[in-house]
């Protein structure tokens, strides 16, 4: 009796403890309907308290030391219960709350934590929308489907993908702007139940119900709470965004479906233009879709998503728990690059890789700008952006017979017949305030146009500051026939194709400047556009796209970055429903598929690829994945010759890392570089974290009891970037691990960066066994000849072969001053 007493006693002081709770939930509901977000607009911003490894103790626990620290620099319980917006509690421990500059202050001097920083907003890694003259990044495009790249390997029996079983036990997580359930990319038609360990939900919401989630889209959450305490509520009717898992944008319809998007044949973007079968690179694999990315109020008219830290981490912290395999993240922060413990994505990625998942994100397209490459820690897998063999080939037929090459995807084709061409500068509106002399008068900004001028006619408009879908809904607007939309010599060759409103076609700067002249020769310049044509097998492929973010890392210079390089130009994928394939307010068409470039599309690539070695390899770690995809990468073209970027130079691994992935060699790569828990703890020492700080982000059990002084080039990488700036030799030390036949033998090849001595000790390694591992070291020394040079940087590789077909290969990078 007594006993049941209590057990009522205990039972209201629940209750009591709901109501209470209730009251404060209701009045804070009508306060914050009341006020918005304007309570706290003026000096409260939204904040990450990162708090590091949460030490395996009870969930709870860690949510009430969250409570406590947050109380603490509040002035009661219940203001820090209003401003908390998230617990991180899952995969690390930290919150994010409202702040104020001085609390943060505070929270960020106490001992539990490892930083605090303002929740900082990311953008999505596709060709941004807008390019701006002059400042550092030049757009661009090409294009591809994943079938080309398993063509090469298909001398093999059976393929990756069907070793693999296409991926159907592996998760793969995709933190984006949602996605497009109906997208038939995403069937689950034949496939078998979601596996056991998958602990995930499937959130409904706006337009999104339980029958959206299925055996393939495993997993739905979002993430909008750091987005609206940021910005105010999401404006619903404004954006036509959905309050969902629902995908507006398309990006993360694209993104997703590349990964692992079902084969779906005769897909094709706009009017048969890229046609083939789309399929995701592993076409059975799982998708969780983590909704993280929401418009950014007030841009238009393309409405380019953002993505803000504070939501982000809770999707990392979820995705952890909720079982995924490996992480795609297509999303990437403007330069500068934040600390690693200041950084969303660094920190959910070092958590993921504890817990074995691999995170598989974009390298930036800030290109061709050196230095330029975002998501740069040692822990994650960065990926740069290639062309693929495919063109969409759409000639020029000017007036004097002249047949010039361009390319072109879009679906409405002119009369082949000849129409008066002319140059976007001559249309210019008597009343515009543009200089018709200035290079904006050639770029068809938005109502720049006469439509007197324009009416009936093909206007050549050159790049720079607007989209370039904007410009041809300007001649479009103006009553324009047709667009020639020309590069800028920093465009450089490469072509990106676009879903125009109007036929137009795509030309190199060199080809721009052919028909200016032409148009010079004759007082009724005329042209025709011939519809396009896609041509595969186009050599030399691939190039590094001029967009593509470049080397040295500017966080941690002697970790290369990118690591590797993979399709991201025009690349055809799922799309939106409910978003034209231009993204233009005014693009009333809907696509199913869709041609995207950016390094957003080359990230999924090797997401993909990823998913099929870790269902082939259950117990390789994310180190392993990660060194089998960059040590068989390649870096020859189909012409047998070096991967070139897009102005025709050799691509150095500042461009595409260890080179382009070669999905098929990357299942047996015979050794792998494996980095264990405890050599991130040294390699963080390194780089000037002390022991304590280490302890609370790693865990202080095992792991980290002991750190051992290394260089920071000693991390066991698949790649070697040393500094012989201060130092005239540096020996960097290295260990493989054997994961082909038992007995094998493997001897160093080393292919010396120009004016440096390498030597490798020893040069030969003899295994006896499946998954020995061997140390050895590489020496590096500056030669008198290298004095000589002006170039700072030096390019080689090491290569270990068995002389049966593993050839292990890591780029060298050298820093000589
Ligand atoms: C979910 O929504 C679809 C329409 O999108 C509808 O047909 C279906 O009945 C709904 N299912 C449930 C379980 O509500
Ligand atoms: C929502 O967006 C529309 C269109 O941009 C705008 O007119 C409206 O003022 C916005 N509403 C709010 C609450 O910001
Ligand atoms: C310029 O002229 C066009 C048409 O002649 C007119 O529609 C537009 O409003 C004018 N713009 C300005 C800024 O006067
Ligand atoms: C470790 O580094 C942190 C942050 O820089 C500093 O606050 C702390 O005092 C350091 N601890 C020790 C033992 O040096």
């Amino acid at each position: 009796m007594k006993a049941l007493n209590q057990l009522m006693d205990i039972l209201h002081l629940k209750l009591s403890l709901i109501t209470y709770l209730l009251v404060i939930a209701c009045l804070w509901s009508i306060l914050a309907q009341q006020l918005g977000a304007a309570i706290w607009s003026t000096n409260h911003e939204v904040y990450v308290v990162y708090m590091g490894h949460h030490g395996d103790v009870h969930k709870d626990i860690v949510v009430n030391s969250h409570h406590e620290l947050l109380s603490s620099v509040k002035e009661s319980h219940e203001e820090a219960a209003m401003s908390m917006i998230y617990h991180y509690k899952h995969g690390f421990s930290g919150f994010s709350a409202m702040l104020t500059a001085q609390e943060a202050a505070a929270l960020s001097s106490r001992r539990e934590v490892v930083s605090v920083f303002p929740s900082r907003q990311k953008s999505l890694h596709t060709t941004r929308s807008w390019e701006f003259l002059g400042i550092e990044d030049t757009l661009s495009s090409q294009a591809m489907n994943f079938d080309h790249n398993m063509r090469n390997a298909s001398n093999k029996n059976r393929t990756l993908r069907e070793l693999a079983n296409y991926g159907q036990n592996i998760v793969i997580g995709v933190l984006d702007s949602g996605v497009w359930p109906e997208s038939e990319s995403f069937s689950d038609h034949g496939m078998e139940p979601v596996p056991p360990s998958w602990k995930g939900v499937c959130q409904t919401g706006d337009a999104f119900n339980l029958s959206h989630c299925n055996r393939k889209l495993v997993g739905a959450r979002m993430y909008i709470k750091g987005y609206e305490a940021r910005f105010g509520p999401l404006n619903v009717s404004g954006t036509g965004e959905y309050r969902s898992v629902r995908d507006k944008d398309g990006h993360g319809t694209h993104t997703a479906s590349t990964a692992a998007g079902r084969e779906v044949a005769h897909a094709a973007a706009f009017g048969g233009f890229g046609a083939g079968t789309a399929s995701g690179g592993a076409a059975l694999a799982r998708l969780a879709i983590y909704k993280v990315c929401w418009p950014l109020p007030g841009e238009s008219p393309t409405g380019d998503n953002t993505c803000g830290d504070a939501d982000m981490l809770a999707a990392f912290d979820d995705a952890i728990a909720d079982g995924v395999n490996v992480l795609s993240v297509s999303i990437g922060s403007g330069n500068p690059q934040p600390e690693y413990f200041e950084d969303s994505i660094a920190i959910g990625g070092l958590h993921a890789y504890r817990h074995g998942i691999l995170l598989s994100c974009s390298a930036g397209n800030a290109g061709p700008k050196p230095g330029s490459v975002s998501n740069v820690p040692p822990w994650l897998l960065t990926i740069a952006a290639s062309s693929v063999d495919r063109t969409f080939s759409a000639p020029i037929e000017l007036g004097n017979g002249q047949i010039l090459e361009g390319q072109a995807v879009t679906p409405s084709v002119l009369r082949p017949s000849f129409y008066p061409l002319v140059h976007a500068a001559d249309c210019l509106l008597s009343n515009s305030s543009i200089d018709a002399t200035s290079p904006e008068a050639s770029q068809c900004l938005a109502n720049s146009l006469d439509p007197v001028k324009t009416k009936g006619k093909i206007v050549l408009c050159m790049r720079g500051v607007n989209a370039r879908v904007e410009k041809g809904w300007e001649v479009l607007r103006a009553g324009g026939s047709g667009m020639i939309l020309a590069n800028l010599p920093s465009n450089g060759a490469e072509i990106s194709v676009d879903a125009h409103m109007l036929p137009a076609t795509a030309v190199p700067s060199d080809i721009g400047e052919e028909i200016i002249a032409y148009m010079r020769t004759t007082r009724v310049p005329k042209a025709k556009l011939v519809p396009p044509h896609t041509y595969l097998g186009v050599k030399p492929s691939p190039f590094i796209a001029a967009f593509s973010s470049q080397g040295p890392n500017s966080v941690t210079p002697f970790v290369l970055k990118p690591d590797i390089s993979a399709p991201g130009l025009n690349i055809l994928a799922a799309w939106s429903g409910d978003n034209g394939p231009t993204k233009l307010e005014f693009d009333k068409r809907r696509v199913k598929y869709n041609i995207y470039s950016g390094t957003s599309m080359s990230c999924p690539h090797v997401s993909g690829i990823a998913a099929l070695l870790k269902e082939i390899h259950p117990m390789w770690s994310a180190a392993a994945i990660k060194s089998a995809i960059m040590t068989t990468a390649s870096s020859v073209g189909s012409d047998g010759k070096v991967i070139r970027a897009a102005s025709g130079e050799v691509a150095t691994p500042f461009l595409m890392g260890a080179g382009e992935m070669n999905p098929t060699l990357a299942a047996d790569p015979g050794l792998v570089y494996d980095i264990e828990l405890n050599e991130f703890c040294d390699f963080l020492h390194s780089v000037g974290y002390n022991h304590t700080l280490i302890n609370i982000i790693i865990g202080s059990y095992p792991p980290c009891q002991k750190l051992h002084r290394v260089k920071t080039s000693d991390l066991n990488l698949p790649s070697v970037a040393v500094d012989l700036s201060t130092f005239p030799a540096i020996r960097v030390s290295r260990k493989v691990k054997n994961v082909g036949i038992g007995r094998s033998f493997y001897t160093a090849s080393v292919k010396a960066p120009s004016g440096i001595k390498v030597e490798v000790e020893p040069s030969r390694l003899t295994f006896s066994h499946y998954g020995q591992s061997r140390r050895f070291w590489v020496k590096l020394a500056l030669s008198e000849e290298r004095t000589h040079v002006h170039d700072p940087y030096a390019f080689g590789s090491l290569t270990w072969s068995d002389g049966l077909g593993h050839n292990v290969r890591s780029p060298i990078v050298v820093q000589t001053k």
